[in-house]
């Protein structure tokens, strides 16, 4: 039996990409799956799909801006399946572009999601995971964490700032028994650069993605981490394209 059995996993931003091939992935293994994003027909269509392969799921429209709603998104899952035994916070969006564009509302987006939409999470699942001194959180940052390049200032800000929140979690945390992973993906195919409001790089971007790998390997590297032996924690990965240079 897989480690991943009856594990009760909430992923934000699951109605596609990364989100959606990791819920898929980990109902495999048999987790209990709690959905979370904005669009309920593909939270909807994704349940059905894994309840029809045996799995188990449920779901709840969520923004990740919002702390009420994060906290409720951790409440359902707490009176649904009575614990939470995993968070993946991987919510996120990528409207690159120059600073001197002064695309203010795409930093703020940025800003709220990325950023604080991961904090939102945490807060939301650490009372239960510390009462029941057992945990996962995982947080999915990007190679833009690690590297920063001319168009992804904010981005890179944003992903940066996930490492860094991640690793106070787990300097916090670790004494109550709750392990902290960093995912880092390099280019992976997904509905992210629909994101960009700036054509020209949306173009760009889209060019270089050509080479992206499929989501499924970041689900596979994010069920490694969970099904580790619970003394066993995975604290980061970088995942790239075997052909991607940066
Ligand atoms: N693809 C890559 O190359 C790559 C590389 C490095 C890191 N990442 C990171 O991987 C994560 C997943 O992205 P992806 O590549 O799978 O892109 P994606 O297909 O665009 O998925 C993004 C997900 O985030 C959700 N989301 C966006 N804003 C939200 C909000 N306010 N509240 C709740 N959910 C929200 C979207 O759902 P709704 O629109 O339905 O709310 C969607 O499910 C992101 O954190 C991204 O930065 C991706």
């Amino acid at each position: 039996m897989s480690n991943i059995q009856d594990q009760v996993v909430i992923i934000t931003g699951a109605s596609s990409g990364i989100g959606e091939a990791t819920a898929k992935e980990l109902a495999s293994k048999g987790a209990k799956l709690v959905l979370a994003a904005r669009r309920e027909d593909r939270l909807e269509t994704l349940q059905e799909e894994i309840q029809n392969h045996g799995g188990q799921a449920i779901y709840k429209v969520t923004d990740v801006t919002s702390n009420e709603q994060m906290e409720e998104l951790a409440e359902f899952a707490l009176q649904t399946f009575g614990k939470i035994d995993v968070l993946i916070n991987n919510a996120g969006l990528m409207p690159n572009s120059f600073l001197y564009m002064k695309k203010i509302d795409d930093w703020n987006k940025m800003i709220d999601v990325n950023i604080k939409g991961v904090l939102y999470g945490i807060a939301a699942v650490l009372p239960s995971m510390r009462e029941r001194k057992s945990g996962h959180i995982i947080n999915i940052s990007s190679v833009a964490g690690h590297f920063v390049g001319a168009g992804s200032a904010i981005y890179a800000g944003t992903k940066f700032a996930v490492r860094a929140i991640s690793e106070g979690l787990r300097k916090e945390e670790f004494g109550n028994n709750i392990r902290s992973t960093i995912i880092s993906p390099g280019m992976v195919k997904s509905e992210l650069t629909e994101s960009i409001t700036v054509k020209e790089f949306k173009q760009a971007v889209d060019q270089m993605y050509e080479g992206a790998i499929e989501s499924e390997s970041i689900a596979r590297a994010i069920a490694f981490a969970i099904e580790q032996p619970s003394d066993v924690a995975i604290n980061e990965m970088i995942i790239r394209p075997t052909n991607q240079e940066r």
